[in-house]
């Protein structure tokens, strides 16, 4: 009996230990900065140990080649290094896209733009043709290689001259369409223009994946390619005015149509 009761005495005490224990260090643990205790901050910590990793992951994104059609950012948008591809030259800079008070023509405004990585959760979608969309983690280091580059302009905002963004403006496009028909093209300097827009994915080497042929059986017109060119399609982007005017599609068009014996 004596034995038994000195048992429970011992383990009576060995319990109140634990407890102090536990409840002393309980406490401390409160008395730590939150940064330790969330989650998402160990993430945080642990992009922080060094700035290129951050940097690197938005920029393997951005230069990353989409399994669908093999098709880039890059291969869009310049950065400020990748002047190579004549394309860049017509698409928006992304230097300091998150920062933007605007972009895609006001249809992200506010916190909206960065919380789009700048607007390129719809190029992700309607151009890279990624079936699941952005992470948080992509869009954030997206904004961070934003950040990260040396500005190549003071622009804060892309002014837009378009009739395709935010909605298609169909009547502005038949307008055009009519003056387009209405000029006579150039065939010779449709050929240089086609070379820089469009080769990149309707040339005879292109790497990219699902492009339809414009000279084989192709069944178009004027009509139809200022369509394509004006509002874009699928992941064919759009191009504004500034960039190809009028004349140019007139050029482009009367190549593309003597190439198929029209
Ligand atoms: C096939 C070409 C193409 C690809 C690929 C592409 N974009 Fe775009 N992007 C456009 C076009 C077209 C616009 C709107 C008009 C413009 O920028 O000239 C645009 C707009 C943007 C804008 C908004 C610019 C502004 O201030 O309004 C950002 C940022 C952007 N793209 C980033 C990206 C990122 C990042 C990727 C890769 C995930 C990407 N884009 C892929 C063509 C492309
Ligand atoms: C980034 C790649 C890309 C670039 C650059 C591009 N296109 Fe396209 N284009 C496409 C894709 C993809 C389609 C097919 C769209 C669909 O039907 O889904 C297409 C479709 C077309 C069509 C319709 C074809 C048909 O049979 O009806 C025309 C016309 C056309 N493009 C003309 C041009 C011209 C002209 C240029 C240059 C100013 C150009 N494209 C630049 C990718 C591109």
């Amino acid at each position: 009996m004596k034995q038994n009761r000195f048992f429970h005495y011992l383990v009576y005490l060995l319990l109140v230990i634990t407890m102090t224990t536990s409840f002393i260090s309980c406490s401390k643990e409160q008395k730590t900065p939150p940064v330790t205790e969330k989650k998402s901050d160990t993430s945080k910590t642990k992009n922080t140990v060094s700035e290129n990793s951050i940097n690197s992951a938005g920029k393997q994104l951005f230069y990353m080649k989409s399994k669908e059609n093999n098709i880039a950012c890059s291969d869009c948008h310049n950065d400020g290094s990748n002047t190579s591809n004549s394309l860049t030259k017509y698409f928006s800079d992304i230097t300091g896209a998150d920062k933007r008070t605007s972009t895609y023509h006001g249809r992200f405004t506010g916190e909206e733009v960065a919380r789009n990585a700048g607007g390129a959760t719809v190029c992700w979608e309607t151009y890279l043709k990624m079936k699941t969309p952005m992470t948080e983690d992509q869009i954030k280091s997206l904004n961070e290689y934003y950040s990260s580059l040396k500005s190549l302009t003071s622009l804060t905002e892309i002014k837009y001259e378009t009739i395709a963004l935010p909605v298609k403006d169909k009547v502005k496009l038949k307008e055009e369409q009519k003056t387009i028909m209405g000029l006579k093209g150039d065939p010779t300097k449709g050929e240089a223009d086609f070379k820089n827009n469009c080769a990149f994915c309707h040339g005879e080497n292109s790497n990219i994946k699902k492009v339809p042929s414009l000279f084989d059986e192709f069944e178009g017109n004027v009509k139809s390619i200022t369509y394509n060119i004006r509002f874009g399609n699928g992941s064919m982007p759009f191009y504004k005015k500034s960039v190809l005017s009028d004349q140019d599609i007139a050029d482009i068009s009367a190549y593309i149509l003597k190439k198929n014996g029209q």
